[in-house]
């Protein structure tokens, strides 16, 4: 079996498949897979009901530095941008292209499907708190995606956001575990940019595209949108204890799970930065259990044997299963069965590890400090 570090080409493109045309842009873009990106609805009137009185406080506090808007004016690409694509862009390999590409795609769609939610919530309920949140939560998000849709477009690959919205699959999700899925996807977008910028900032030799510049205060974003969705478990303790708890370390373990495998898929992105991409998904793993204690009482213990061991385990999984599907016929089902049996096999391992213990603080909002 091929070991994760030594990933080869055929493998990634196996999993990641080749972008050579907007068409195959937009449908990578739509397509849901076990690893890509989806588009979520929810329970509005659920969401209309929240009460956040048990941390106004704080709440507001926060609320003024959305209205504050101090990345109202980043977004926007300099001259040297342009220069940087210009001389960057040609020297990147085709199989490099191909794992940009997938970032961007996979970021975007990503960036977009935080997007939609927000907006849809925004326009579904009267709730004026969680109304207000979910109009500067759109607003910095449409901001991200479309920053990220020049970048596409610069390869003559951009995505039509629109047609998107109007075509891609919805999963519905419980207020709840959006809760969860969301406070856990703001954090890591964030533990993923600040690690990108400062390998960055230390090697600026190794910024092959000009827009990790703009990771920095971008990051911050994100920051304060998982900073939201903390404040609002923490004001619903009941979300936080009891049979809940086992679904917190579901979704921690899915959404960690979800980013190693597919960050195996890209290890020329993360070599060009001078990363393994093992050590760049433990770098941000450590950065969002740390974080996450502000409002999770249950944290997975990454450094677990078993625990590291489960994670290569499913992306070997993962190659299997993309091989098998490749063969096709009747070996190639067999084949796609057995690993998916395997990878619910590891996943169910990693889900009853011991995990640890956190009190949570009185107060809940931490400082983008990394
Ligand atoms: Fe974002
Ligand atoms: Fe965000």
């Amino acid at each position: 079996m091929t070991t994760t570090a030594s990933l080869e080409f055929d493998h990634v493109e196996l999993l990641i498949g080749s972008v050579e045309s907007a068409a195959d842009a937009n449908a990578k873009a739509v397509r849901n897979t076990v690893l890509s990106p989806r588009f979520y609805t929810t329970d509005f009137k659920a969401m209309d009901r929240l009460n956040i009185e048990s941390v106004r406080t704080e709440w507001d506090v926060m609320m003024k530095e959305y209205e504050g808007d101090n990345n109202h004016d980043h977004f926007q690409r300099d001259a040297q941008f342009a220069e940087e694509v210009k001389t960057l862009m040609p020297q990147l390999s085709p199989e490099m292209r191909q794992e940009f590409l997938d970032f961007l795609i996979s970021s975007l769609t990503s960036e977009f499907s935080g997007c939609i939610l927000y907006n849809e919530i925004r326009k579904n309920i009267d709730n004026p708190d969680i109304k207000q949140l979910m109009t500067y939560m759109a607003r910095d998000e449409s901001r991200h995606a479309g920053f990220i849709n020049q970048s596409l477009k610069d390869f003559d690959l951009g995505i039509d956001l629109g047609q998107l919205k109007r075509t891609k699959a919805y999963t519905f999700f419980k207020p709840k575990y959006i809760f969860y899925a969301t406070y856990l996807s703001e954090k890591i977008g964030y533990a993923r940019y600040i690690t990108i910028f400062r390998q960055l900032e230390r090697h600026p030799d190794k910024r092959f595209h000009p827009i990790f510049r703009w990771f920095e205060r971008w990051c911050n974003d994100e920051f304060r949108h998982g900073e939201s969705f903390a404040l609002i478990m923490r004001s619903q303790p009941e979300l936080l204890r009891g049979v809940n708890l086992w679904w917190i370390r579901f979704f921690i373990l899915a959404v960690y799970a979800t980013m190693y495998v597919r960050d195996h898929t890209r290890p020329l992105l993360h070599e060009a930065m001078g990363f393994k991409s093992t050590e760049y998904d433990y770098e941000v793993f450590r950065i969002t259990s740390e974080i996450a204690r502000q409002v999770f009482p249950v944290e997975v213990d990454i450094d677990h044997p078993t625990f590291r061991a489960c994670m290569e385990r499913l992306v070997e999984l993962s190659i299997a299963n993309a091989k098998a599907k490749e063969r096709g016929g009747v070996l190639g089902l067999i084949g796609q069965a057995s690993s998916a049996l395997a990878a619910v096999w590891t996943f169910g391992r990693l889900y009853f590890l011991p995990v640890k213990r956190n009190n949570l603080p009185a107060q809940v909002r931490v400082q983008p400090a990394w």
